[in-house]
């Protein structure tokens, strides 16, 4: 698909056709997306976990249930489990990463790269999160018991994943799949390393058991009220000759509900045995 019809078309899908596998090369395009996003600190945080809905036992599956991620746990064929290892910033704090990528001509003098600036800023940047106060659970699950980090690190971690998890949300998208972050938790499917933070909220895939469109676009705020150029307050000039070639390439759809949506969705309930 064209990426801006990806961008447009990307939507939480919240019904997938259970009896439908996904393909594993589709999965592991995913998976290579969420490789290539962008690394914050030059640190590889993003560790994910894929996990075969079939593969659990009823037991599993039922405990990972919230009041509202059930129907979703039953009907997606993978869930991917996103997770930061908040370790890798120790490993990498002498700053390797960023002398490596001065090596390659990546971050370049043109810029202000230089070794001298690794060692003389970044690596004591680097140390100082690290070592910030606040330190908080790697996994909160655990309780006081478990180990600790810092708390900056912690939220570094925690961008990584939010950037890694858009990669994977169009890879998706493009290839036709349902996809949909939702909150539950990994604790009750599987252990994990001591120094894996879950992060962002795991991802849902199977092939959509519900149109595409699923009902429209989702509502947002105004566009002016939360993109600003020059300076806060100044809204963003949206020309639209540029907002009718985006709705030209499906970027921008119509917005939710279509008119046939709750049609669809009584016809949903009764497809797949929902509540109504
Ligand atoms: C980090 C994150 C967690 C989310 N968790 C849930 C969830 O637990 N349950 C759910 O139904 N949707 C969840 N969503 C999806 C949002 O409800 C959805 O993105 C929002 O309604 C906008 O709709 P759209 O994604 O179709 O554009 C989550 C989204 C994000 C970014």
């Amino acid at each position: 698909m064209e990426l801006k019809s990806v961008i447009g078309t990307r939507r939480s899908i919240r019904f997938f056709e259970p009896w439908r596998p996904v393909e594993h090369e589709k999965i592991q395009r995913i998976v290579e997306a969420i490789y290539r996003a962008p690394r914050l600190l030059e640190t590889d945080f993003v560790r994910t976990v894929v996990v075969y809905r079939d593969k659990l036992s009823a037991e599993q599956l039922q405990a990972a249930k919230t009041p509202t991620t059930t129907a979703q746990l039953d009907m997606a064929y993978a869930y991917i489990f996103f997770f930061a290892d908040v370790a890798e910033l120790e490993k990498v704090a002498d700053g390797r990463n960023f002398r490596e990528l001065i090596r390659r001509g990546i971050l370049n003098s043109s810029h202000g790269w230089t070794e001298g600036f690794v060692d003389e800023t970044v690596v004591p940047h680097l140390r100082s999160v690290l070592e910030s106060g606040g330190r908080v659970p790697v996994q909160f699950q655990r309780g006081a018991d478990g180990p600790t980090v810092a708390r900056q690190v912690l939220a570094a971690a925690r961008h990584a994943a939010g950037a890694a998890q858009a990669y994977g949300l169009l890879a998706a998208v493009d290839q036709g799949l349902g996809v949909q972050l939702s909150a539950f938790s990994h604790a009750r499917i599987m252990t994990i390393p001591d120094t894996w933070a879950p992060v962002g909220s795991p991802m849902f895939l199977g092939y959509p058991g519900e149109s595409i469109e699923a009902g429209g676009q989702r509502p947002r705020e105004p566009f002016e009220e939360d993109f600003f150029e020059l300076r806060y307050g100044h809204p963003f000039y949206r020309e639209p000759a540029v907002v009718k070639k985006l709705e030209d390439a499906l970027m921008i759809q119509a917005p939710a509900p279509f008119g046939w949506r709750f049609e669809e969705l009584r016809g949903l309930a009764k497809k797949y045995g929902l509540p109504d």
